[in-house]
């Protein structure tokens, strides 16, 4: 008897998509970083002089997410550590810490601790108080002479689960420094995050700031053709699709990440269809599943607090139609809710930050409006298809 399982698994045996899957994955460092030369250069050129033993400026990094920033300062990074001259009478430490990382900034002590690590010192779980952790800190970067560079990626994780005081003391710790120099390079997506912190902090963490652009649908094409060319057997991708996955990527601000992820699942259901092609379906199916787990992810996942605030931008979308709204006609369609349904309410600024994440998830689209003067507003796009913005509807409706 044939045993309905072999044609799945002689599909996959057969491995007829893919020829190195891991090249699509995140963590894949690409040999070329296509369209981002201009801040390359500029980030190069501003940390140049660790290689003469001058302290550099403090350099803040922003963009959206899936903008090439970490892929970026991982290249400089290399390329600084490659050329500097092991002779030069002093040390030369880059230290690349992700905050978001689990626990990482839950506290100043975890972060500190983990800081301390990378550069080789040691300490306990728990026990010392935070101003003895900083000594250490302080104790472990001027014990030789040496400039050491912190990259602190998606850095707005610090000041929401800390506070500012993190970076106010990491920005003054320069003037206990008496062998060595310190500067810090933030990294965030989070385009407000400058906007909320300490006037002190942003102008000591900002003394440079290099903006990365989304990219557009033609440039999103180059990066996924050149990706392709080693992940995939010869032929497999149907004419059409890389233009079509780039259309998509470009909707959602421009995420190179999120190109690459639709490309692979694309990948992954023709193989399951046992089909020798990528075709436009497969594309459009991968699209549906990652706008539908986003949402389901939040519905399932995410506290009462996310259903209320999500569920309000799907009332505004439909309210509004095709006038535009922003953070705060979000906030005045929560609070309403909240006192509807007896539930706490939270501030502002958390709501904010909720809506951020929605915007990192790709559920929607934040733009960031000057008003002059400083003012800043925040309008809302809802990225999810039609269909979808039903269903998950619905599904809210049912859990409140
Ligand atoms: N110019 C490029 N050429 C080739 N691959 C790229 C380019 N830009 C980004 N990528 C790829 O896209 C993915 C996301 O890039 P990266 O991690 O650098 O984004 P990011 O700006 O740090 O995003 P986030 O804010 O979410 O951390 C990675 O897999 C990266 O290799
Ligand atoms: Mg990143």
């Amino acid at each position: 008897m044939k045993n309905p399982l072999d044609d799945i698994f002689d599909s996959f045996d057969r491995n007829i998509i893919f020829k190195d899957k891991t090249i699509l994955q995140t963590k894949h460092r690409p040999e070329e970083i296509l369209y981002r030369d201009e801040q390359i250069k500029q980030v190069a050129s501003i940390l140049a002089p660790v290689l003469r033993g001058e302290r550099p400026s403090n350099l803040f990094l922003y963009g959206k997410t899936g903008t090439g920033k970490t892929l970026s300062i991982q290249f400089v990074r290399d390329e600084l550590l490659r050329r500097f001259n092991k002779d030069s009478g002093f040390n030369l430490k880059i230290e690349y810490l992700n905050c978001k990382l689990k626990k990482i900034s839950d506290t100043e002590y975890r972060i500190l601790a983990e800081l301390i690590k990378k550069l080789g010192g040691e300490v306990h779980q728990t026990g010392l108080p935070t101003q003895a952790v900083y000594a250490k800190f302080t104790e472990l970067i001027d014990k030789e002479k040496q400039i050491v560079l912190l990259i602190l990626d998606e850095i707005d994780q610090t000041t929401k689960k800390i506070s500012d005081d993190f970076l106010y003391n990491l920005t003054r710790l320069n003037s206990e420094l008496s062998n060595s120099q310190l500067s810090v390079i933030g990294i965030s997506n989070d385009l407000t995050f400058l906007d909320e912190i300490d006037p002190r902090v942003r102008s000591s963490l900002s003394e440079e700031e290099i903006v990365f652009p989304p990219y557009n649908a033609l440039q999103l094409q180059k990066i996924l053709k050149e990706r392709a060319s080693g992940c995939f057997k010869e032929g497999v991708l149907d004419d059409g699709v890389i233009e079509k996955c780039s259309a998509y990527a470009a909707r959602e601000h421009g995420d190179a990440r999120r190109a690459l992820d639709l490309l692979r699942i694309a990948g992954e259901l023709a193989e399951r269809d046992g089909s020798g092609k990528i075709l436009i379906s497969h594309l459009d199916e991968a699209n549906n599943k990652i706008e539908k787990d986003k949402i389901l992810d939040v519905i399932t996942s995410e506290p009462k607090q996310h259903h209320f605030v999500l569920y309000s931008i799907l009332r505004l979308n439909e309210e509004r139609k095709n006038e535009p709204f922003f953070t705060g006609d979000v906030y005045n369609m929560y609070q309403s809710i909240c006192q509807k349904n007896k539930m706490d309410i939270l501030t502002q600024r958390r709501v904010s930050d909720i809506i951020q994440e929605f915007d990192m998830l790709g559920i929607i689209n934040v733009n960031v409006i000057s008003k002059g003067r400083g003012g800043r507003m925040r309008e809302i796009k809802l990225a999810i298809s039609k269909d979808i913005i039903g269903k998950a509807k619905e599904l809210i409706e049912n859990s409140i």
